[in-house]
């Protein structure tokens, strides 16, 4: 493959910024961690930092405990020395000075990531790879708040809820992604014990191109009668070999994520229209605030046990 002559000279990725302390940088942190990397975890406020540190203490617990069974002191150690590769801050611009990586795992609005991205690009060093670990938007989109050299090295990182657990990462590539930095992220997703496949910028990528029409017609089936949603998932569980139904699975998402990225789809087309019209069990159910585990109830009831 020809180098081009303009091409940036690339650096092993050591220091990543993970920015967003939630649920999924959080898990980005923490994998990147336990492969040795260094990791800076970013977010807005020291509460929501806290935040992130209790889910990655949570996590990290039962994975040393799995690496260790029977050894308490080791389980410590293990647990220990990945915090040790972790540090955290408020201050995205000074984060992003020694990253050779940046994975941004915000809220899922494109003027706030582009305002991001805006203001990394001008704060971080000129080999600094740029992702987004968006499931749902434009990565090119994104992108175009910065340079037209950096956009050279901005991909999709898609990482998967719980990231600890899920052994898969999607690569998306936009027209202007240099290979020589897909290679990098292939490379560094698999230090972090993670399997790379590669995906142009269309929406939902792989996974949720598949999974979110697949959800969507399930709801139909409710809508329309035809089966409760408990036959609906044991039918794909036993059927289809499913680890988890479509209803059960769309209440683990959360139900306004599922309405967010069908009307989202809807509007920014891309995809067959068919595949994402309005389905009104769903509607009503965001309505009522019935948003699956996370408030309780979804098409299931959490509350009682
Ligand atoms: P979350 O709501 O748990 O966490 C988002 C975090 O970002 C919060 O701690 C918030 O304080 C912080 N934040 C918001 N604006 C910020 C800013 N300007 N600078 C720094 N921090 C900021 O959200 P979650 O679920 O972790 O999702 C994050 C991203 O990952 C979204 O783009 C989402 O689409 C994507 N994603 C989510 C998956 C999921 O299953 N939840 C799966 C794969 C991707």
């Amino acid at each position: 493959r020809a180098m081009s002559t303009s091409a940036i000279q690339q650096k092993e990725i050591r220091n990543i910024t993970v920015i967003g302390a939630g649920l999924m940088g959080a898990g980005i942190a923490q994998v990147a961690a336990q492969a040795q990397l260094k990791v800076t975890l970013v977010d807005t406020t020291d509460k929501a930092l806290e935040n992130g540190r209790t889910i990655i203490t949570n996590s990290i617990k039962r994975v040393a405990k799995k690496k260790h069974p029977e050894d308490q002191a080791k389980q410590q150690e293990y647990i220990d020395a990945a915090f040790q590769n972790i540090s955290t801050t408020t201050d995205s611009k000074q984060a992003a000075k020694d990253a050779d990586l940046i994975v941004e795992a915000i809220v899922e609005n494109i003027k706030v990531k582009q305002q991001l991205f805006k203001d990394l690009d001008a704060a971080a060093p000129e080999h600094t790879i740029f992702c987004s670990n968006t499931s749902s938007l434009s990565v090119t989109e994104i992108a175009k708040a910065t340079s037209d050299k950096r956009r050279q090295q901005f991909a999709g990182l898609h990482f998967f809820n719980p990231v600890p657990a899920m052994k898969l990462v999607e690569i998306v590539r936009t027209e202007e992604l240099q290979d020589t930095v897909f290679d990098q992220l292939a490379e560094v997703t698999k230090k972090i014990g993670k399997t790379p496949v590669s995906c142009k910028d269309t929406p939902g990528f792989i996974v949720n191109r598949l999974l979110v029409p697949y959800m969507l017609e399930a709801f139909r089936i409710l809508d329309r009668g035809e089966a409760s949603p408990q036959d609906v998932d044991t039918a794909m569980k036993l059927g289809a070999g499913m680890p988890m139904g479509p209803i059960e699975l769309a209440d683990f998402v959360g139900l306004d994520t599922m309405k967010f990225i069908a009307d989202g789809w809807r509007e920014t087309g891309g995809i067959e229209p068919s595949l994402v019209t309005p389905v009104k069990v769903l509607d009503d159910l965001v309505a009522e605030g019935r948003l699956g585990r996370k408030s309780g109830k979804g098409f299931y009831d959490y509350t009682k046990k």
